[in-house]
């Protein structure tokens, strides 16, 4: 039965790519922070785990209890979008230490940590970053200005440079490793007006994260499995 753990599984895409996983008949832990969504992965028959992905201690101690587990597919997709910086001025230092702790320290903790669990079984590393992120694409990308939410398109710009960083080190040992657009998805962070709904993202995000291969190591890839420029 192939493993799958998921970080930031407590709600909008993660909890959904939890739900499919299992209901496809993987073993599936999730990482969440509170007792509430550990009992709601529970009954999708998930194993919840404690984890907030800030702190460095839990993640090494998640690592360790898995230190006998091949880990077929990692998901990462806790994140956090900070709050509104939609004009040319400088975040707080709060909120910048908060996004980028959680965008880009924290994923670069699981690619250290997670990722030899996963070369275990060659399986597939996959992080939750966003076409926000492409810098190609930040001229007027979403009819924005290319201002807005300029705090969280560098949080992902970065987690998407760590990633292609890892890639080299990890895809020798035969490791898939993805960044992914989700779409932009009704959830909690996307809003009631997104146009997509969470489970025809998550099952997109599935597909593609199945269907890759050793070519695909280290690109940055929509719900589509269509390539976004860096
Ligand atoms: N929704 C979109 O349109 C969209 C578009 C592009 C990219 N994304 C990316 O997709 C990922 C998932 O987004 P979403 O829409 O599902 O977001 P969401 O509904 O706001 O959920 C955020 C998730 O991140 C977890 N999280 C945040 N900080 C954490 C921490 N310090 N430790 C552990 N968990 C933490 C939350 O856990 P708690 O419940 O414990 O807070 C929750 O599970 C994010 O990385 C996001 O940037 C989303």
């Amino acid at each position: 039965m192939p493993s799958v753990l998921i970080a930031g599984a407590s709600r909008g895409i993660g909890l959904e790519l939890a739900r499919q996983y299992a209901a496809e008949g993987c073993r599936v832990i999730g990482t969440c922070r509170d007792a509430g969504a550990e009992s709601r992965l529970r009954v999708m028959g998930v194993e919840p785990r404690q984890l907030d992905v800030s702190n460095a201690g839990q993640f090494e101690a998640l690592a360790a209890s898995l230190a006998a587990t091949a880990i077929d597919v990692f998901i990462h997709s806790a994140g956090v979008y900070g709050g509104d910086n939609n004009s040319l001025v400088a975040p707080d230092e709060q909120d910048f230490e908060e996004v980028m702790r959680v965008n880009v320290l924290a994923p670069m903790r699981s690619m250290a940590v997670i990722g030899p669990l996963v070369a275990r079984a060659s399986g597939r590393l996959v992080y939750l970053s966003s076409s926000m992120g492409s810098i190609a694409q930040m001229s007027g990308s979403h009819g924005m200005r290319d201002t807005s939410g300029w705090l969280y398109r560098a949080s992902k710009a970065a987690l998407n440079a760590a990633l292609k960083c890892a890639s080299g080190e990890l895809g020798a040992k035969g490791v898939i490793c993805l960044t992914m657009h989700p779409g932009w998805v009704r959830t909690d962070m996307g809003g009631p007006s997104a146009p997509l709904d969470v489970v025809t993202s998550a099952s997109g995000l599935r597909q593609v994260i199945a269907r890759a291969t050793g070519k695909d190591n280290g690109r940055f890839l929509d719900y589509t499995g269509a390539p976004i420029p860096w």
